[in-house]
C-alpha cells in the first residue's frame, strides 16, 4: 500500500529511485513521483498519474545527476489519483513522501491553513506542513522538526523527508508502515520493502515503530521519538534478483501459480518425517505440554489468508475433538468484543506480514495474554517480528496482487500445525499418517495437475470470459476453496463472483440462476459427494451454465463442462482443486486483456485500515 524509496550516496539518485519504484509498483500504482536535490539544494520534482512508466518517461526528459532523493508510488486513500495528490509533497523547503494514514489530519489542517496554502487533498500534505511549521526554515534541525510533528500525529506512517537546506540527509520514521534502510558502500538506500534494495545491498536495518533515523551516505543514526538512541541490528537480505523477476513468464501471477510445486516444497522442507509419519514445526516455540493444553485455536487473516485459515480449520477440527477452531476475518475481529477462552492460541496468517487489520488483532490478542503464532511469508516483516513464535511459509516473494502460492502453503502450514497439536494430544499415529502422506505427495500432485490441465483451462476461460456473474459452490472443505476461487476471479477479472456452500443454494442463491451467470462447482469425491451431486442437479434443472471440477470418475451429469482431476491424494483434493480456480481466473483475465498483476483499485500489501 504505497511504496517509498530514497537514496543518498555518490551515484545517480534518479536511477535508483525509478528502479526501486518499479519493484514496489505492486504496492500501489495510481500515481508516482520523485524529488532529487543537487549539491546546492536545487530540487527537481517530477510526478505522474498512473503507472510508473509515465514517471519514467518524464524522468528521461529531465535527467539529473543529483545523488540524493526520495520517491513514492501511491495507492490513493485521501484524494483521487492525480498529479496534484501524488507525492512528494512540499511545504517551504522540505519535501515528504508518506505511506499510511494521518487520522487527525482535518484538525491539523484547519490550524495550519494560516501558514500553508494546501494544494492537494491528501493527509500527507498536512504532515509535510506540520514538519515545516516546526522546521522554521532551517532554524531547527530537520530530525527534531520531524519528531515534534510526529508527536502530534494520530495514525500510521512510514515517511521520508528531505530539505533543500541540507542536501546530504534524509530523515525517515515509521509507525505502522514498514521502512527498511539498506547499507551500501558510501551510499544508503531506503525502501518500504526490501525487494527494492535487492541487487544494491544485502545489509538492511528494519526500522521499528516509534523510531526516527537520520541518514547520510555514510551514517545512520536512529532514535526513538523520546530521543533515546537505538543501536540498530543489521540483518541480511537473502532474496535473490531472480525471485523478483518474471523468469520468462508473461505475468508474475502465472509464474507464481506454476511455482507452487517448488514453493510448497520449501514450506515442507525439514518439517515432515515420512518414516515416522510425523510433522515437526519448530517455529511456534510451544512445548509438548503447551501444545497438549491447547483448547481453542483462533485463526486470524484477511482475504486469501482468511480463506486459507477457514480451509485449514475444516481439517484441524477433524484431528481431535479436544479443541475448537475459530477462523476470523481480522477487519471484523479487531472491533468485536469476542470472548477469548482460556488455553487459546492464535494463528496470525499473512503473506506480507504487514496487513494493518491482522496486525491490530495480533497486538490485541497479545495484550490479552494469548500466545500468537505467525503463519507468515515475508521474512522480517512486522507480524513476523511481533508474534511469540511462528512458521515461515518460505514461498519467496509473491508480487502479483492476487495471492496464489501463499494460499497453498498457508493452508498446508496450518494443517501441519493442527497435526502437531493432535500428535501432542496423543492422537494415534495411524490417524495422522494418511494426512502426512498426502501432504508429502502434494507438491508432485500439484505439478502433475498444472502440467496436465493448463491448456484445458485456457480453452474453458475463452468460453466463459463473456459472463458478468459467477457462482462458486463447494461443500465442507470445498467451500473455503470455492470462496478462494471466487475471490481470485473477482479481483483480477472483475467478474462479480460469489461463493456459497452447495447446501445453502436452496436457501436463497438458487434464485439467481439465469443466463447471466455461470456456476463453478467443486465436487470432491468425499463423504458428502452424493449430497453435493444434488446441488449440481438443482442448478442443472434451472438451466445453469455449469463447470464441475471433480476427482470422481463416476461423474456423468450433462453439465456444460467437467474438469477431471486425476490424483492419488485421499484427503487434500480441495487444495488441488484450488489450482484449477487459480488458472481459470488467470486465463479469463488474460483473455479479457486486463492487467493481471495489478488489478484496478487494489494494492498488494494493505498497511492501512
Ligand atoms: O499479506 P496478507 O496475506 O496479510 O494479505 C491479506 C489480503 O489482503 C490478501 O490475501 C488479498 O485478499 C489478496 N489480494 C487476495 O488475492
Amino acid at each position: 500500500m504505497c511504496g517509498i524509496v530514497g537514496y543518498v550516496g555518490e551515484k545517480n539518485a534518479q536511477d535508483f529511485l525509478i528502479s526501486g519504484l518499479k519493484r514496489l509498483e505492486y504496492r500501489g500504482y495510481d500515481s508516482s513521483g520523485i524529488v532529487t536535490l543537487d549539491k546546492n539544494g536545487k530540487t527537481t520534482c517530477l510526478k505522474s498519474k498512473g503507472k510508473i512508466a509515465g514517471l519514467e518517461a518524464k524522468i528521461s526528459k529531465n535527467k539529473r545527476s543529483d545523488s540524493i532523493g526520495i520517491g513514492h508510488t501511491r495507492w490513493a486513500t485521501h484524494g483521487e489519483p492525480s498529479e496534484r495528490n501524488a507525492h512528494p509533497h512540499r511545504s517551504g523547503k522540505i519535501y515528504l513522501v508518506h505511506n499510511g494514514i494521518i487520522e487527525n489530519y482535518k484538525v491539523l489542517k484547519t490550524k495550519l491553513e494560516k501558514f500553508h496554502k494546501f494544494t492537494s487533498d491528501t493527509d500527507s500534505e498536512v504532515l509535510t506542513a506540520l514538519i515545516d511549521h516546526f522546521y522554521l526554515d532551517g532554524e531547527y534541525p530537520l530530525t527534531n522538526a520531524v519528531v515534534q510533528a510526529l508527536k502530534l500525529i494520530h495514525g500510521t506512517y512510514g515517511i521520508a523527508v528531505v530539505s533543500e537546506l541540507n542536501p546530504n540527509e534524509i530523515v525517515v520514521a515509521r509507525s505502522g508502515s514498514p521502512l527498511v534502510i539498506g547499507i551500501g558502500h558510501g551510499e544508503t538506500l531506503i525502501a518500504s520493502d526490501a525487494s527494492a534494495l535487492i541487487g544494491h545491498t544485502r545489509k538492511a536495518i528494519y526500522l521499528n515503530d516509534g523510531e526516527v533515523a537520520t541518514i547520510t551516505a555514510k551514517s545512520v543514526e536512529i532514535k526513538t521519538l523520546d530521543s533515546q538512541p537505538v543501536s540498530a541490528k543489521v540483518e541480511t537480505i537473502k532474496t535473490d534478483l531472480t525471485a523478483i523477476q518474471k523468469g520468462g513468464y508473461d505475468h508474475f501471477l502465472l509464474k507464481e501459480i506454476m511455482e507452487q510445486p517448488t514453493s510448497l516444497t520449501e514450506t515442507l522442507r525439514g518439517r515432515i518425517d515420512l518414516n515416522e509419519k510425523t510433522v515437526h514445526l519448530g517455529g511456534p516455540n510451544l512445548s509438548e505440554k503447551e501444545l497438549k493444553a491447547i483448547k481453542h485455536v483462533i485463526i486470524v487473516g484477511c482475504g486469501t489468508a482468511y480463506n486459507a485459515g477457514l480451509l485449514a480449520s475444516y481439517y484441524i477440527e477433524q484431528f481431535t475433538n479436544d479443541i475448537t477452531i475459530e477462523p476470523v476475518m481480522a477487519s471484523e475481529y479487531r472491533y468485536r468484543h469476542a470472548h477469548v477462552p482460556d488455553h487459546s492460541v492464535a494463528l496470525i496468517v499473512s503473506q506480507s506480514g504487514e496487513t494493518a487489520d491482522t496486525l491490530a488483532c495480533l497486538r490485541d490478542l497479545k495484550s490479552q495474554g494469548v500466545k500468537t503464532i505467525g503463519i507468515v511469508n515475508a521474512i522480517g516483516s512486522t507480524i513476523a517480528r511481533e508474534v511469540d513464535g511462528g512458521t515461515y511459509i518460505h514461498v519467496g516473494p509473491e508480487i502479483s496482487v492476487a495471492s496464489t502460492k501463499a494460499f497453498t502453503s498457508q493452508a498446508v502450514a496450518m494443517i501441519m500445525f493442527g497435526l502437531t497439536i493432535a500428535e501432542a494430544k496423543g492422537i494415534k499415529n495411524s490417524f495422522i499418517a494418511p494426512y502426512v502422506d498426502d501432504i508429502a505427495k502434494l507438491p508432485n500432485e500439484i505439478d502433475n495437475l498444472l502440467q496436465s490441465l493448463q491448456e484445458t483451462i485456457k480453452t474453458l476461460a475463452e468460453q466463459y470470459k463473456k459472463y458478468d456473474h459467477a457462482i462458486y459452490l463447494g461443500r465442507d472443505v470445498a467451500y473455503p476453496t470455492a470462496l478462494e476461487g471466487a475471490l481470485k476471479l473477482k479481483e483480477i477479472s472483475y467478474i462479480d463472483a460469489n461463493a456459497y456452500p452447495t447446501g445453502e443454494l436452496k436457501h436463497g442463491p438458487l434464485a439467481l440462476i439465469d443466463d447471466r451467470f455461470f456456476e463453478f462447482i467443486l465436487l470432491p469425491e468425499d463423504g458428502l459427494y452424493d449430497k453435493s451431486i444434488s446441488g449440481v442437479q438443482e442448478v442443472l434443472a434451472r438451466g445453469g451454465h455449469i463447470i464441475v471440477v471433480t476427482d470422481s470418475t463416476d461423474f456423468s451429469l450433462p453439465v456444460e463442462n467437467t474438469v477431471f482431476i486425476t490424483t492419488k491424494l485421499k484427503l487434500l483434493t480441495p487444495i488441488l482443486m484450488n489450482l484449477v480456480s487459480q488458472l481459470f481466473a488467470y486465463y479469463i483475465t488474460t483473455a479479457k486483456g486486463l492487467n493481471v498483476d495489478q488489478p484496478r483499485n487494489l494494492a498488494k500489501s494493505v498497511t492501512v485500515e
